[in-house]
């Protein structure tokens, strides 16, 4: 924070609480020329005020919060730029601006955030590794460690607490966020490619075709798409979708079945990662898609990436 912020926080609570004390004090002064007890000299349709003074359990309360108060300013300052206060104490780093600046500093920082993340590393650090390497010292393959019921449930508190904003708890996502416990893939569910597909993340590119194909010409080739995953629909829109359909071969294959090298989905059977009514599939076609998974490598590490893997891995094994 800039020093202007930190001098106008400082003054502010200064001025709240310095506030606080005079008004106590003044409140708390017998000026009024009538002994404690006592009535006052005015009177409300019959009713008399005694002139009594605040408790004096409840002014030393107040006393008690503004030196608490002053106190805590002074030792926990965390609103001042380059002051950590008596303590020394701060939540996090302040200006660390990226992930990298974050792990250099993961050894020497002070910062509460960082002491709580090196304890929990030391602690867990080692449970994962226990779990996802061999004696060895080289990793496990991704399918035996889906079979170690220890380790999947480790995997999946590591989903829960990265992933499941966006797959869902149960893994099973949601519009535009692939369901990952259905064995069917953008980009492969291969041990291998689904560790990749965490490790580095995923970037969908299917391009917009409203002003390639034209209205009819996107009307056509969705009814095209529909019909291959049996739908019923105008027979001449999809012979005249099914010619245009060379140009979205490249990507979805000839037979419209995918292919996982572009991330290209499946359009045959009806599973829809965008939604499969015609006005969703109208959209996509439109329009385009970008879908993005973010790349986790630096952020987990390649051992939690393993234990999750094994994790995401196991949902489509069962049965
Ligand atoms: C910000 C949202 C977001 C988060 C967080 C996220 N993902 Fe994803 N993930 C996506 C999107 C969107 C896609 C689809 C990308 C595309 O459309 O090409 C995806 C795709 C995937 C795929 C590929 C699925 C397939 O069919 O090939 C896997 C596997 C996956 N995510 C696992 C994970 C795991 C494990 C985590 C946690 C470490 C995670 N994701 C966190 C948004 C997210
Ligand atoms: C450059 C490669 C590429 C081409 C060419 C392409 N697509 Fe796609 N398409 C994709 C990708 C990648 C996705 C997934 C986008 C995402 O994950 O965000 C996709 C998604 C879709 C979807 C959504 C499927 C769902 O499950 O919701 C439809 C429908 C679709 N494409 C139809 C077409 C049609 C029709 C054409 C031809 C006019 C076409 N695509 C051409 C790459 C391509």
């Amino acid at each position: 924070m800039s020093i202007f912020w930190t001098l106008w926080i400082t003054v502010i609570t200064l001025i709240v609480i310095i506030g606080c004390a005079v008004l106590l004090k003044l409140t708390n002064k017998n000026d009024t020329g009538v002994k404690e007890g006592e009535p006052m000299p005015h009177s409300f349709d019959g009713i008399q005020e005694l002139n009594n003074p605040l408790p004096k359990w409840w002014v030393g309360l107040f006393w008690f919060s503004i030196t608490i108060a002053l106190i805590y300013s002074f030792a926990f300052p965390s609103y001042t730029a380059n002051w950590n206060g008596l303590l020394n104490w701060t939540s996090a780093d302040k200006n660390i601006k990226s992930q990298a600046e974050s792990d250099q500093l993961a050894e020497t920082s002070n910062s509460q955030y960082q002491r709580e993340m090196n304890a929990a590393e030391a602690k867990y650090g080692e449970i994962f590794k226990q779990l996802a390497y061999q004696p060895s010292g080289e990793y496990k393959d991704i399918d035996v460690i889906a079979k170690d019921p220890e380790a999947v449930k480790v995997g999946q508190r590591l989903f829960l607490q990265n992933c499941a904003q966006c797959h869902g708890s149960d893994a099973r996502g949601s519009k535009g966020f692939p369901n990952l416990a259905d064995n069917d893939w953008l980009y492969g569910g291969e041990p291998l490619a689904i560790k990749e597909t965490i490790m580095k993340g995923r970037v969908g590119a299917m391009p917009a075709w409203k002003d390639i194909l034209g209205e009819q010409g996107v009307t056509e080739v969705t009814s095209y798409v529909l019909q291959l995953s049996g739908r019923r629909v105008n027979a001449l829109e999809a012979q005249a979708g099914e010619e245009r359909f060379v140009m979205c071969a490249a990507c979805h294959g000839a037979d419209g079945k995918g292919l996982t090298e572009f991330g290209a989905p499946n359009l045959t059977d009806k599973i829809w990662l965008y939604g499969g009514s015609r006005k969703a599939v109208e959209d996509t076609i439109n329009n385009g898609r970008n879908g993005v998974m973010p790349a986790w490598s630096d952020v987990l590490g390649e051992d939690k990436i393993q234990l999750i893997s094994a994790y995401v891995y196991s949902l489509s094994q069962e049965k």
